[in-house]
């Protein structure tokens, strides 16, 4: 089940937090890596780590802002492994601002990331997900991550909503677009995950007596499961879209959110 035998993924921002443990479900299941972030250092050791335990993996600098990079990125998949089948549009950032406060270079930040990013990985990878889909037997993936933000306001968090609400029907229009080139697109919709981000969150919604700890303990029991997620929750949803099993899933939001949207 879930196997990525063979597969070659690109994983954007995966030096640490979801798109890390998404490297490792991924090699552990049979593909090999290419770890892509603007934190150089922190991105070596997670290769290291990954070599350490046995997988097939590599590190490329990559702001997903500059097209430049994303050539690079691309190129050094390829360049490394023969082809890329799976890209993994993860890097991302967070920050909670009301309109009022919010100046336009603020938008414009939270845009560059979170949306441009993964239009530019997209299209970046294009040409060679393209390719190694000719060659499969089922064909490449694209796995965007959004968020439940991408599908309910967030108070205080309106530049973030946008970015995560754009990132879920960008991936909608680019699985019709797509689909005949046999490269299936679908989006991963996490609640609040245990990750650097997700400490983020917390801290953002407390002060004075709320604390960080009271703060958390609301958040767990927001998700009717009753826990916060772990980034493992993530990466096996993610590794799943990426495999086989997957073959008639495109165009799809997988929700991974302990329930907290179902209520
Ligand atoms: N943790 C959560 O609760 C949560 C919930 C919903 C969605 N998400 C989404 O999941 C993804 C991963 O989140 P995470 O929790 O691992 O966050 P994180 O902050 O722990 O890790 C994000 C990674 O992205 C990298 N990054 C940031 N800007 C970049 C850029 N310009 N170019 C390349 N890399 C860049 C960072 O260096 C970091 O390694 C994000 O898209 C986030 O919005 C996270």
């Amino acid at each position: 089940m879930n196997r990525t035998d063979g597969k070659v993924a690109l994983i954007s921002g995966s030096a640490r937090g979801l798109g890390a443990e998404t490297a490792r479900v991924f090699t552990r299941s049979g593909g090999k890596v290419v770890i892509a972030d603007i934190l150089d250092e922190v991105g070596l050791q997670t290769v290291a780590e990954l070599k350490q335990a046995g997988a097939d993996a590599v590190f490329v600098h990559l702001d997903v802002t500059s097209e430049s990079d994303w050539q690079n990125a691309v190129e050094t998949a390829v360049s490394s492994f023969g082809q890329l089948d799976v890209l993994v549009n993860n890097a991302g950032i967070f920050f909670t601002k009301t309109t009022e406060k919010m100046t336009l270079e603020d938008w414009r930040l939270m845009t560059s990331v979170n949306l441009d990013g993964v239009f530019l990985g997209t299209k970046a990878a294009l040409p060679a997900l393209q390719e190694s889909a000719a060659k499969a037997e089922v064909g490449s993936a694209i796995i965007n991550l959004s968020s439940v933000a991408g599908l309910t306001g967030a108070r205080g968090a309106s530049a973030y909503c946008m970015s995560k609400g754009g990132v879920r029907l960008y991936t909608k229009a680019c699985a019709l677009e797509f689909a005949h080139k046999r490269i299936r697109v679908n989006s991963v919709h996490p609640g609040l995950i245990d990750t650097d981000m997700g400490q983020q969150v917390i801290d953002s919604a407390s002060r004075g007596s709320r604390t960080s700890e009271k703060v958390r303990k609301s958040m767990q029991s927001a998700h009717p499961i009753g826990r916060l997620g772990v980034p493992t929750d993530i990466a096996n949803g993610v590794v799943y879209l990426a495999s086989d099993d997957a073959a008639f899933v495109t165009g799809t939001e997988l929700v991974i959110d302990g329930g907290s949207t179902a209520q």
